[in-house]
C-alpha cells in the first residue's frame, strides 16, 4: 500500500541547498529520491530543441520525451534518450523556460503523475516548489528550507560555474530575482511552505549542519509515523 511509504519533501527557492541536502539524506535512508525541478528542465529542453508552442496541445507532443535519472559515480546523471544532459539542463536558458512552463496548469498536471510515480519503497525524499502543498500533501516530514537571497545567488554563479558555464553576475542576479518572483506569484502551485512544514534558514549553517539538523526532524517523525502503521 502506498499510504505506508514514507515522505520526506523539501521545497524553497533556488541555490537554497535542496538537492544536496536531498541527494545526502537520500543516501543516508537509502530512499528514493525525486528532483522535481530537473523534470520541469527537461520538459523545458524538449520545448527549446523542437520549438514547440506553449498550448495545450503540447501535451500530445510530450508523450514523446523520454528522461531517465541515473547515479554514476555518486553523482544524479540525466539522460534524454541515451544523451547525457546533466549539465545542459542548467543553462539560463532552460531555467527561464523551465519557470515560464511551470505557470501552465496542463504541464504541472503532465508531471504530477510521474512525480508521485516516485514514491516508492523504503521511502521517498524529493525537492521543489510544491512538494509539501501540493505533490505530496500526506508527506511525513515537509521541510521548507530558506537562505538569504545573496548567499543563493553565490551558490548558483559557483554551481553554474562548475558546469562549465561562463556567467554574468549581474545577468544572473536579474534572471533569479525574475525565477523567484515567477515561482512565488503564478497562481497555481507557487512556492511557498506548507502550513505544516517546518522552516529552516540555512544562511548561517553549512551543509553538514543542515543535513543533521534534517536528519533529526526526520528521525523523530519516524518513530511516530512507525508506531501509527
Ligand atoms: O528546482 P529548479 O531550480 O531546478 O527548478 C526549475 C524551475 O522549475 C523553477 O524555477 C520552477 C519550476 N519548478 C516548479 O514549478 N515546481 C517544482 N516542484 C519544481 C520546479
Amino acid at each position: 500500500m502506498k499510504k505506508n511509504i514514507p515522505v520526506v519533501t523539501v521545497d524553497g527557492p533556488s541555490g537554497v541547498g535542496k538537492s544536496t541536502l536531498t541527494y545526502a539524506i537520500s543516501r543516508k535512508l537509502k530512499w528514493n529520491f525525486l528532483e522535481s525541478g530537473y523534470m520541469y528542465r527537461i520538459t523545458a529542453f524538449f520545448i527549446i530543441k523542437h520549438n514547440l508552442s506553449l498550448n495545450k496541445k503540447i501535451i500530445s507532443k510530450l508523450k514523446y520525451l523520454e528522461f531517465n535519472f541515473k547515479i554514476i559515480n555518486k553523482k544524479l546523471k540525466i539522460f534524454f534518450y541515451d544523451i547525457d544532459i546533466s549539465n545542459k539542463i542548467h543553462s539560463q536558458e532552460i531555467s527561464m523556460m523551465a519557470s515560464k512552463i511551470a505557470r501552465l496548469p496542463y504541464i504541472r498536471e503532465w508531471l504530477l503523475y510521474k512525480q508521485r510515480s516516485y514514491k516508492k519503497h523504503p521511502g521517498l525524499i524529493t525537492n521543489g516548489r510544491d512538494m509539501g502543498t501540493i505533490v505530496f500533501p500526506e508527506a511525513m516530514l515537509k521541510i521548507f528550507l530558506k537562505t538569504k537571497f545573496k548567499e543563493r545567488l553565490k551558490r548558483r554563479f559557483i554551481d553554474l560555474q562548475n558546469r562549465g558555464f561562463k556567467i554574468n553576475l549581474n545577468i544572473l542576479h536579474k534572471e533569479l530575482k525574475k525565477r523567484d518572483y515567477q515561482d512565488k506569484n503564478r497562481i497555481i502551485c507557487p512556492l511557498k511552505p506548507a502550513k505544516d512544514a517546518i522552516i529552516i534558514n540555512s544562511t548561517n549553517m553549512n551543509i553538514e549542519q543542515t543535513i543533521k539538523i534534517s536528519m533529526q526532524y526526520i528521525y523523530q517523525k519516524l518513530k511516530i509515523f512507525n508506531n501509527i502503521l
